[in-house]
């Protein structure tokens, strides 16, 4: 699968699905849940800094409590809008009722820095929410320096994780990062299903002064009944399982560091490959992820022409998103994937150019 998600997974977490059947009112589901809180913290190095709630939902259901938790009633949410996911963050605040004051961008390069603070002097703006990986073109957004904006304005920031945690390197407590939402999928190598918030100390503050404004999506509710070892709603006890089977993975691996060096070689080699047939990347190398390559289709060539013969070799590529949908494709790198896999991917990818374009010649 070489699609930004759901992601392949090892055997080893695979196996973890099978661990057996648990009722969630029994100690030993507190158990596996604080172990995989615990865990998760001291990946990311915030183990002194955050606190971390467990949610049975995609990724999106964690943005969604961030954003629900992070503004206070009548407050507003300033958004960073340079690709599909920052645009679904104000699509969120929008059907929550939270008005939006919004930084619009091109989506091939990271947010003006003036059009940030200029957003966060509006007094009702409660936090700064913004993508850190934009996986609509494989953009970073430079979070220390949005961070940074946001700390000298003294708003609190939420950072869309979701395909970035795991595979970046970032030291949530240094940057500022108050609201981080991400799914245990992508960079975590585990199934969707299960996704997590993490919340600074000044978040859980503002969790506490908020109103809730969802049920199911309350950070704290959750925060509230996770201080008794407990849990509000049924877990999703078997894709825990893999989670939790996932982070141990994730440590014997070397740990965040050495899954982010992984990474970066992986993106080598794609990006190798995709250079050596004379294609176009869509983006500036200086705002790279090590995660997704965004490339433009070459003349002559359909996206589901080139799609469905790489699948013929099996292989899954991602189309463009919105504007983009005709004229990029995508090639992630994420999740259990053999560099083996990406070598032969090369081949393939070689394969059906050459003879798609000699289709077009002839
Ligand atoms: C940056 C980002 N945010 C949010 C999401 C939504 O995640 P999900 O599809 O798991 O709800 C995605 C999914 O690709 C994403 O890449």
């Amino acid at each position: 699968l070489l699609n930004p998600g759901p992601t392949g997974t090892s055997p080893r977490v695979e196996a973890a699905l099978r661990r057996g059947d648990l009722c969630h009112r029994e100690p030993e589901c507190a158990e596996l849940m604080a172990g995989i809180l615990a865990k998760l913290l001291a990946a990311l190095g915030a183990t002194e800094t955050h606190r971390a709630v467990l949610l049975a939902g995609s990724g999106t259901a964690a943005v969604e409590a961030c954003v629900g938790s992070a503004v206070r009633p009548g407050r507003r949410l300033a958004v960073v809008r340079n690709g599909v996911y920052g645009d679904r963050i104000a699509e969120i605040a929008r059907r929550l009722r939270i008005t939006t004051v919004e930084i619009h961008g091109p989506w091939v390069r990271p947010p003006d820095h003036g059009q940030i603070e200029a957003a966060l002097e509006d007094p009702r703006v409660d936090a700064l929410a913004v993508v850190h990986h934009e996986t609509t073109t494989g953009l970073l957004n430079p979070l220390s320096e949005i961070g940074a904006i946001a700390r000298a304005a003294d708003k609190p920031l939420l950072v869309d994780g979701v395909s970035s945690l795991a595979i970046e390197e970032v030291d949530l407590a240094a940057v500022g990062a108050d609201f981080v939402a991400c799914g245990a999928n992508k960079g975590f190598h585990s199934y969707p299903g299960v996704s997590f918030a993490l919340l600074s100390e000044r978040a859980c503050e503002h969790v506490a002064a908020g109103a809730p404004r969802s049920l199911y999506l309350d950070l704290g509710t959750y925060l509230y009944h996770q201080h008794r070892d407990d849990v509000p709603f049924t877990p999703a006890i078997q894709t825990l399982y893999a989670f939790d089977e996932a982070l141990d993975e994730l440590t014997d691996e070397g740990g965040i560091s050495a899954r982010a060096a992984l990474y970066r070689r992986r993106a080598q080699v794609v990006r190798a490959g995709i250079a050596s047939q004379g294609l176009d990347f869509l983006l500036d190398k200086a705002y790279w992820s090590s995660s997704i390559t965004a490339v433009r289709l070459p003349s002559g060539l359909t996206y589901a022409d080139l799609h469905d013969a790489l699948k013929s070799d099996g292989f899954i590529i991602y189309a463009g998103q919105g504007n983009l949908q005709r004229e990029i494709f995508r090639v992630a790198n994420m999740g259990f994937l053999p560099l083996s896999e990406l070598e032969r991917f090369n081949t393939s990818l070689a394969r059906v150019l050459s003879s798609a374009l000699a289709g077009v010649s002839s």
